[in-house]
């Protein structure tokens, strides 16, 4: 079992619910966001569970911030067994949108902010010849379509950053693991209408929590996405750009 696992976007959502999935007794969890209230809501969650939490304030898209809360953390919880990069942002994009500066923002936390953590433990997991690296991305990474550009292809990024690490790592004994949900009711999508398929964030925290110790690396929340998206990617171009949203 992973006794030290470092959850970085713990204070909402995906990551607050996987934070009190894998809270026991026998575990400690790190747990990493912007806003520390919210984080030591969780943490009183983990306690109440018989967890041990222990909480780092800090902005993924800092990467210099990144790397010192990593070695933070791990000296606090004297190891890491896995990590868990759940941050992420999705703002509203309106169709005739073209913004650079809110499209940079997302490549900041959903990409960058990933690789400052990832790399951490890559770094750390490849001497040790052990280790779990898991990434949140989305089923939104596996077409461009049209409602968010740079949101789609920020998970697209990430899911082949997750593959080239898999890919380096695995003769390390490291296994590297990459979630694709479809729709989860979170803070994210509040307001955004309804959307097929969607699940609870505890019913996400539980098949990442079953991913996290075995099975397939690849990992979609909701199993018909999987069904879903490999006949979207065989649509081609000309008859996906009239009919996909
Ligand atoms: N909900 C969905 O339908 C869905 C579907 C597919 C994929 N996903 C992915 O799942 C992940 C979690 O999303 P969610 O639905 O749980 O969203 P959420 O409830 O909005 O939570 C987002 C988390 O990311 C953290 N975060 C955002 N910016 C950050 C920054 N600069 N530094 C540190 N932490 C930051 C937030 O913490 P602070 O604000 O406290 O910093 C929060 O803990 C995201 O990567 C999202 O893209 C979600």
């Amino acid at each position: 079992m992973l006794q030290k696992i470092v959850i970085v976007g713990a204070s909402s959502g995906i990551g607050r619910a996987l934070a009190v999935e894998l809270a026991r007794p026998d575990r400690k969890l790190g747990l990493v966001a912007r806003r520390a209230s919210e984080l030591a809501d969780v943490a009183a969650e983990v306690r109440r569970k018989g967890g041990h939490a222990e909480i780092e304030v800090c902005d993924a898209a800092d990467v210099e911030a990144a790397e010192a809360a990593w070695h933070a953390l791990k000296e606090r919880l004297d190891g890491v067994d896995a990590i868990v990069y759940a941050a992420g942002v999705m703002p509203d994009v309106d169709p005739d949108e073209f913004n650079t500066a809110k499209d940079q923002a997302m490549i900041a936390v959903n990409v960058i902010g990933a690789i400052a953590w990832l790399n951490c433990a890559a770094r750390e997991f490849q001497s040790l010849g052990r280790g779990v690296i898991c990434g949140i991305g989305s089923v939104a990474g596996d077409r461009g379509r049209r409602p968010s550009p740079v949101y789609g292809a920020s998970k697209a990024a990430l899911h082949t950053y997750l593959e080239s690490l898999r890919n380096r790592l695995w003769v390390h004994g490291v296994r590297v693991v990459t979630i694709k949900p479809g729709p989860v009711d979170t803070p994210m999508t509040h307001g955004k209408g309804a959307m097929p398929l969607m699940v609870s964030a505890p019913v996400a925290a539980k098949r990442i929590a079953q991913a996290l110790e075995g099975g397939p690396e690849v990992v979609y929340v909701a199993w018909p996405w999987r069904y879903i998206m490999l006949i979207l990617q065989h649509i081609p171009s000309i008859l996906f750009r009239r009919f996909a949203k």
